[in-house]
């Protein structure tokens, strides 16, 4: 018996008509697709949980259409909310105190809150036509690939989910950039879609202190081994790989180079251009095509740690640790 599996659409009516019943649908937006429910019901949230088989420590992002919405939800002020107005819509999580609003299952206890405007039209239509924000964690079973594409939800949560509004591919392709502004100095708790060297710019500060850590109090859900496909990935040089593992079907990830190594059929470049924003928006889907793949072991070279390199970096290097 094959399972049941979501529908997808387009209808923003649709899936307001599950959220409103505490259903739990996904969405798209730019970064990647989230697993949506009412982040002001428990009962939704809880099925979050569920669905997703995430653990209740691991704390939850809620989305909202517009900065004025912040208020309700966390402590802030007029100087905050201009920066929110400048940096989103976009691939940017803000940590702050929350309030009572949002109920403590959302936030795993935390006193804090992450909020995120994302950039994709249909989803902030949805955001505005309804009467509630949307907690949404990535649309993917706990520690797999986030997916980038409608087809990738289908593929592993279909069966427990009634709706995918299908948004197109995600164009930035890897999660949000989070910051924690709960404190005086903003803290980069994980690398994403928004570069730090222009978040920097645009904030007119130095983001120094960083903490990605797996053993971070403050971003919990940052496991070494998160986006782990199930092909083995090493770091090591593709000679070294072949030379160990002689009897193995050896694969390679590479930015922009094939190597002579390794035939064309068994490598995969993020961008044969070279460009960055084109390796984050291909990062997920090669990663998920390795399940595809009679590969024993891929190698991945790291790509050059600039812009965008740095978050693509951090999921590569998760991804080779089991
Ligand atoms: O781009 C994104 O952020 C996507 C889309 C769907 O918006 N969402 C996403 O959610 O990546 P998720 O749940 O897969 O990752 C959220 C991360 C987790 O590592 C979690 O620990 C951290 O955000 N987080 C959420 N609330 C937090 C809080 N109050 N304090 C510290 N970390 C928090
Ligand atoms: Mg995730």
């Amino acid at each position: 018996m094959t399972p049941s599996s979501a529908i997808i659409g387009t209808s923003i009516d649709d899936a307001a008509t599950h959220l409103r019943q505490d259903g739990v649908v996904a969405i798209p937006t730019e970064t990647v697709y989230g697993l949506a429910g009412n982040a002001t019901s428990r009962k939704a949230v809880l099925k979050i949980f569920e669905v997703k088989q995430r653990p209740s420590f691991d704390p939850l992002i809620v989305h909202t259409h517009q900065a004025e919405e912040f208020g309700k939800y966390a402590q802030v002020n007029d100087r905050f909310l201009a920066i929110v107005e400048k940096l989103s819509p976009g691939p940017i999580t803000y940590i702050l105190p929350k309030k009572n609003s949002i109920p403590d299952v959302v936030t795993s206890g935390h006193p804090t809150v992450g909020l995120r405007i994302p950039r994709h039209e249909l989803t902030l239509s949805l955001l505005q036509n309804l009467e509630f924000p949307l907690a949404a964690p990535s649309a993917n079973p706990f520690g797999y690939v986030s997916p980038t594409t409608a087809q990738h939800v289908n593929r592993q949560l279909g069966h427990l989910i009634p709706y995918i509004l299908d948004g197109g591919p995600s164009l930035v392709g890897i999660e949000s950039t989070i910051l924690d502004f709960s404190r005086s100095n903003p803290k980069v708790l994980r690398l994403g879609g928004y570069a730090l060297e222009e978040l920097e710019e645009a904030l007119d500060l130095k983001l120094n202190d960083i903490q990605l850590s797996s053993s971070a109090p403050h971003a919990p859900g940052m496991l070494h081994s998160h986006y782990a496909p199930k092909v083995t990935l090493t770091a090591a040089p593709i000679a070294e790989v072949i030379d160990q593992h002689p009897k193995a079907k050896v694969g390679a990830i590479r930015f922009n180079t094939w190597s002579k190594e390794l035939p064309k059929a068994q490598q995969r470049l993020l961008s044969e251009t070279g460009d960055m924003r084109e390796a984050a928006q291909s990062l997920f889907r090669v990663l998920r095509e390795l399940d595809e793949l009679d590969w024993d072991i891929a190698a991945v070279e790291m790509v050059p740690n600039v812009g965008l390199g740095l978050a693509i970096n951090d999921r590569l290097t998760r991804a080779t640790h089991r």
